[in-house]
């Protein structure tokens, strides 16, 4: 055991960078989350925003910066109102230095194709959404939301999330960064595709029965994590947690 303490000082930016660097030799699928110490993902008025801090939305920022694809749940993309990336959300220079495309698209991920209008119609200068559904999806619905985004069908009457990471791979879209939600997070670590858990721990207890970071069915067993780092911002915690065996 040991104690790790704030050694002062602020972390440069290049260190931060290089804190969150991807692998690059495969697909590699990263998850980030903010909770409570109570575990709550969602504050008394349903947004993950009160439990946010600006070390917190500077790790949001800096993911979404080093990704080549924003993955998320519909759930969560109609709770948010989800856009596609702007311009100014990233740093561009950062992303021609690491051979990203200019921005990266969001990628939903729905089986009712209940896909907010704020990720369709993406203009020129934003990446068109990529919306990751199955056969079941209804096909007029399919019909409409291919017009206005990329529809990629990936299993029979659910989305098969193995298959995304495969799609999101041969696509060349490798360094992906998920985003919750909590059901969709419980199915990508059923499916075995995670990598890793960015976690910030904010210093905050709110109580309530709002949902767990992993919600719906207990997974088939624990699923091992090994620390990668801890980050200390103030009173707040940025772990980074890599699968066992990833
Ligand atoms: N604290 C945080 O960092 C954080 C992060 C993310 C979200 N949140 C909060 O979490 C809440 C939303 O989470 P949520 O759990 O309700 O929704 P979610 O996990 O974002 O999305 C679940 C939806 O994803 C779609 N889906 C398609 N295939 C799926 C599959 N194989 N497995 C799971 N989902 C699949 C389904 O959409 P269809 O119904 O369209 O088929 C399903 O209803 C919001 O309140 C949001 O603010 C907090």
């Amino acid at each position: 055991m040991q104690m790790l303490q704030p050694v002062g000082g602020d972390l440069a930016a290049d260190d931060l960078e290089a804190a969150y660097a991807y692998p690059l030799e495969r697909t590699w699928l990263r998850l980030n989350f903010v909770a409570t110490l109570d575990g709550a993902v969602v504050d008394a008025h349903g947004h993950p925003e009160g439990l946010s801090s600006a070390s917190d939305q500077e790790v949001f920022a800096l993911l979404r910066g080093l990704s080549d694809v924003v993955l998320v749940g519909a759930g969560t993309a109609r709770a948010e109102q989800y856009a596609p990336v702007r311009p100014t959300e990233v740093d561009q220079d950062m992303r021609a230095r690491l051979g990203l495309a200019p921005l990266p698209p969001i990628a939903v991920v729905s089986t009712s194709l209940d896909v907010p209008e704020s990720l369709l119609d993406a203009g020129d200068d934003r990446a068109r959404t990529l919306v990751f559904t199955a056969d079941s999806a209804p096909g007029g619905r399919r019909a409409e939301v291919a017009d206005r985004a990329e529809v990629l069908v990936c299993g029979d009457r659910s989305v098969d999330l193995v298959a995304v990471r495969e799609t999101l791979g041969a696509r060349g879209l490798r360094r992906v960064v998920a985003e919750g939600g909590p059901h969709l997070t419980q199915a990508l670590f059923s499916a075995g595709v995670l990598d890793e858990f960015c976690l910030t721990m904010s210093p905050m207890v709110i109580g309530g029965a709002g949902s767990r970071l992993v919600a719906g069915a207990a997974l088939d067993g624990p699923v091992r994590m090994r620390l990668g780092h801890v980050l200390v911002a103030g009173d707040e915690l940025l772990m980074r947690y890599v699968r066992e065996g990833a």
